[in-house]
């Protein structure tokens, strides 16, 4: 889950904030779009979860982190648990796309063996089986993009957050990309996009939270519609102390196993409706469950905790 509590960032020399006063949660296996004008704050807020940039003001808890207690040595660790995408790929450019996923299995430590095993799979799971030994050069924009998503999902991480993932692409692209990440999402991984893609976030009609000038003008839950100035769209106050409950959009599908990359999308099913719980009975949930792993030997923790 992700949760930021009244976060509020300041650029260098920037008088006004690039984010002022941002709540929010997200549950976990939720699909979210964040949407708003150019300089609206969205990659800020995306740098907030990444740990790229610090906020000035607020508290950010994500996967079960809490970030005011985050040492440095623990952002490696963070980073396997958030995939992150961008909207230029970020490919090693003379490395083939076995390479580049591999990479990231190896900056982590995973054997080889390993890396052996998980490589071709997940790229079975992105649609690249046979590109293997080609080089970023050699593919297309989308191709390039499924390389990145590849990339992050190997190291299968409970969150993928994608910064404007078709920005660079053709329509027939684009869909194909957002089309892969709700497949992610089926297989039970929170997803956060942004975009500026107004027919995409307008056809999947998943939640939409829109972004102006750093604060959060819109929230819409469900069937969420691309609308920045926020004329159309009611503030549903859910983050802090607001009412809805967190609403998964996916089937209760188990987390991305790259080792069965081709196991089906499962239909949805309707979710009980959970228990509506308050910013602060989150956080508190959230603390004692930590707690928890952390008392275990390092051996018996949960390897991820949502
Ligand atoms: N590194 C930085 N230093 C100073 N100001 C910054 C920096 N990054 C962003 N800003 C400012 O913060 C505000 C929010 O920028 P941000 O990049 O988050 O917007 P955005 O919603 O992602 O826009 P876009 O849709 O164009 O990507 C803008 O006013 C921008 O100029
Ligand atoms: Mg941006």
């Amino acid at each position: 889950m992700i949760l930021l509590e009244k976060v509020s960032k300041y650029y260098p020399h920037d008088k006004v904030p690039a984010l002022d006063e941002v709540s929010l949660h997200i549950a976990p296996k939720e699909f979210v779009f964040l949407v708003g004008k150019s300089g609206a704050g969205k990659s800020t807020l995306i740098k907030m979860l990444t740990r790229e940039e610090k906020p000035d003001y607020g508290k950010i808890m994500v996967g079960g982190i809490d970030y005011d207690f985050m040492k440095k040595r623990q952002i490696p660790h963070l980073r396997r648990r958030i995939g992150v995408v961008f909207q230029d790929f970020k490919l090693l450019p003379n490395r083939t796309v076995y390479e580049n996923v591999a990479f990231a299995l190896e900056i982590v430590g995973v054997s080889n063996a390993e890396i052996k095993r998980t490589v071709p799979k997940v790229l079975d799971l992105v649609g690249l089986s046979g590109t293997e030994k080609k080089f970023p050069g050699e593919l297309s924009g989308g191709q390039r993009q499924r390389v990145a998503i590849a990339r992050s999902m190997a190291r299968q991480p409970k969150i993928l957050i994608a910064d404007e993932p078709t920005g660079n692409l053709d329509p027939e692209n684009s869909w194909g990309i957002i089309k892969l990440l709700e497949e992610i999402n089926n297989f039970g991984t929170t997803i956060l996009v942004t975009t500026h893609d107004e027919k995409v976030v307008n056809l999947l009609k998943k939640r939409v939270i829109t972004l102006q000038d750093g604060k959060i003008i819109g929230d819409q839950k469900d069937s969420g519609h691309y609308d920045l100035d926020g004329t159309n769209i009611k503030i549903q106050k859910r983050s802090l102390g607001g009412t809805p409950a967190p609403a998964p959009a996916a089937p209760a599908a188990p987390a991305p196993e790259v080792a069965q990359p081709q196991a089906p999308v499962a239909p949805a099913e309707p979710k009980p409706e959970k228990k509506k719980t308050s910013g602060e009975e989150v956080i508190e949930k959230m603390r004692k469950a930590k707690a928890e792993e952390d008392a275990k030997p390092v051996a018996k923790r949960r390897k991820f905790i949502h």
